[in-house]
């Protein structure tokens, strides 16, 4: 399911995935369930290109998309992309089964109440997650205004591509998940996409998101504390943050107020959703740049009690193209999960 299938513009073959900090460009190839990974390329913008969701300057960025594609020789006209942050709505409802025809009635007269615009102004999809052993079924209906998506549709045709399948940025991660992890049933886990300007966070009960939050803190806030305190340029508190050390503390001893008070809005979260009725929560999988943060993984065992594995996204996808850089791969995989969760919308439709 994507946000807007768009009819017309043919099959998409690569998937873009724009962020604050990265481009992301994927193309994978196979069918359901046998993902290979044909290509991929990471071009990195400059700050204020593009912020929580939207691209500022679409001079610059459609540049960067087109010198990636020329330079790395993947060519498409439709392409899938994804949407997040504020300008996508995503409710998930419970209603009792029935026909989807009937259903399709149901759910529309439902939106209205979960929708806080008038529909007019927005356009509306939505997804059948799963149905219990009551015949209720799980729905996450999804809404992004009709002016957003004229921009981002006007700023793919200003380089002459266009989207094919608009997808929404969480189902996306989530959908990278599953399929490289088997997710149990009777479990629930917290899946977290830490980027730059911005955190995906997905709640995941009985093998399906049941609850997803943007919230506008990431990797850009601990570099601009580390530029502070330590009175460096941005480029050279990128490289403090990034760089491999034996003794974590002095990082942490300055990311730990930014890191802090992401881990706030994410136990508000766990706490929330613990009303919900979930199962207890089993694990934490990180994924975004920012999961790259040396020692991460531990400071969320210790900050949540809670088991946290570092998301690989090519867990089980074959990586094929030749031109590919396994090492390099390896080391920036969890960055790739909303491009990986994007791609595979390139086979599956
Ligand atoms: N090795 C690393 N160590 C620490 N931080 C890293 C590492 N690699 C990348 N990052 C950080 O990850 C962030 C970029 O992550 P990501 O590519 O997921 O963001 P984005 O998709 O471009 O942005 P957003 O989704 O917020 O719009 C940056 O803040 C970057 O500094
Ligand atoms: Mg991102």
């Amino acid at each position: 399911m994507g946000l807007l299938d768009f009819l017309g513009s043919g099959k998409p073959k690569l998937a873009i995935d724009l962020g604050a900090d990265s481009i992301k460009i994927l193309q994978m190839e196979g069918t359901p369930g046998n993902y290979k990974l044909k290509n991929f390329t990471i071009e990195y913008l400059e700050e204020g290109f593009f912020s929580e969701g939207m691209v500022q300057d679409t001079l610059k960025v459609g540049e960067k998309i087109k010198d990636a594609m020329a330079q790395t020789g993947m060519k498409a006209k439709a392409i899938v992309t994804g949407v997040s942050g504020r300008s996508v709505i995503i409710k998930f409802i419970k209603l009792q089964n029935k026909p989807d025809q009937e259903l399709d009635i149901d759910i529309k007269n439902e939106a209205t109440t979960y929708i806080p615009f008038e529909i007019s102004e927005v356009v509306m999809d939505y997804a059948k997650l799963g149905v219990d052993s009551t015949d209720q079924v799980d729905i996450m209906i999804t809404a992004i205004k009709r002016e957003d998506i004229e921009t981002m549709n006007g700023f793919y045709s200003s380089i002459n591509l266009a989207p094919g399948i608009v997808d929404v940025a969480p189902l996306a991660i989530f959908n990278a998940l599953e399929a490289n992890y088997d997710l149990e049933g009777d479990k629930s886990y917290a899946l977290v996409n830490i980027g730059s300007s911005m955190t995906n966070l997905i709640m995941i009960d009985k093998g399906v998101p049941k609850f997803t939050r943007d919230i506008f803190n990431g990797g850009l806030n601990c570099t601009k504390f580390i530029e502070r305190m330590r009175r460096l340029e941005f480029k050279d508190a990128e490289k403090f943050k990034k760089a491999q050390r034996e003794n974590v503390g002095e990082l942490y001893s300055i990311i730990g107020n930014p890191l802090g008070e992401l881990v706030r809005e994410i136990s508000g979260t766990f706490e929330y959703v613990q009303g919900m009725n979930f199962s207890p929560l089993s694990r934490i999988y990180l994924c975004g740049g920012s999961a790259l943060i040396p020692n991460l993984k531990d400071y969320f065992v210790n900050q949540f009690g809670i088991e946290t594995e570092l998301m690989n996204p090519f867990k089980k996808i074959d990586v094929i193209g030749s031109t590919i850089d396994t090492h390099y791969l390896e080391a920036i995989a969890p960055q790739l999960a909303t491009g990986v969760g994007l791609a595979i919308r390139t086979i599956t439709g």
